[in-house]
């Protein structure tokens, strides 16, 4: 069953082509990794999915509820907002208010997610690995069966990450979830995706993780910026951009 089906995907900012011609589906359990250097266009491309960017050519069609998690750069942590307020926003835009069983629900996914206690403390308190769960507790609160998730590990130190991950694949079992995760790092890709894609404003390779090898990835993306994960640290490759 197909849950995304993007088609001939065009999108410029002014006069920048930031997406050309991207097309591909996902189908329902699959656990997509994006990966690309900063400007690719991955967040671009999420943000049209969800329909935050309506200016584009092309087709995108999705069958099912989706749950958004942003990057975290983009999340304005200076508001004064609470936790609860946080995870309950995009709920209280539909319709104007909360309900009773609402509020319950969203402090259920606030233990879920390990937050209990921190329901009502300010998100600009909050560390990068504490408001990645609360984003996430956040997408999964619209009852989404489709998660897009950009950068979900970025600002999160290691420990958190795998209890990120841990968290993610329980939920994805419990609920069949299709996730489409964009990552900086390749080798966290490779290890819970199952399948990648490379896009650099193009679409350069879209495979089952198994019939795509990180050495043929270093080499398509090597002259930029990539996290490699190596054993139990975190290696940044730093070269010069060639192009
Ligand atoms: N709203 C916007 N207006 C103008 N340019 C934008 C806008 N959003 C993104 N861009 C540009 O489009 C390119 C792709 O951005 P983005 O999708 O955020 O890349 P990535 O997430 O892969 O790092 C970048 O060069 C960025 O500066
Ligand atoms: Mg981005």
């Amino acid at each position: 069953m197909i849950k995304i089906r993007v088609e001939n995907l065009f999108v410029k900012f002014g006069e920048y082509q930031a997406l050309k011609g991207v097309s591909f589906e996902v189908k329902a359990g699959d656990f997509i990794g994006i990966i690309g250097p900063n400007g690719a266009g991955k967040t671009t491309l999420l943000k049209v999915i969800i329909g935050e960017i309506k200016d584009y050519t092309g087709k995108v069609e999705v069958y099912g509820k989706m749950g958004y998690q942003p990057q975290l750069n983009t999340v304005n942590r200076e508001f004064p907002m609470d936790v609860f307020t946080y995870i309950l926003l995009p709920v209280y835009v539909k319709n104007r208010r909360f309900t009773r069983k609402e509020r319950e629900r969203a402090l259920d996914m606030l233990k879920r997610v390990g937050l209990e206690d921190k329901a009502y403390s300010l998100v600009g308190d909050l560390s990068g690995g504490e408001l990645q769960r609360a984003s996430l507790a956040r997408a999964l609160l619209s009852d989404a069966d489709i998660l897009l998730l950009d950068e979900p590990d970025s600002g999160v130190d290691e420990m958190g990450k795998n209890t990120f991950y841990e968290l993610l694949y329980d939920v994805k079992k419990e609920r069949d979830l299709t996730i489409v995760m964009v990552s900086h790092d390749i080798g966290l890709v490779f290890k819970e995706c199952s399948t990648i894609m490379c896009l650099n404003k193009t679409l350069h390779c879209h495979a089952p993780t198994e019939k795509i090898s990180p050495d043929k990835l270093k080499e398509m993306f090597g002259q930029f910026d990539l996290w490699i994960r190596a054993d139990k640290h975190y290696e940044v490759e730093h070269r010069e951009r060639s192009i």
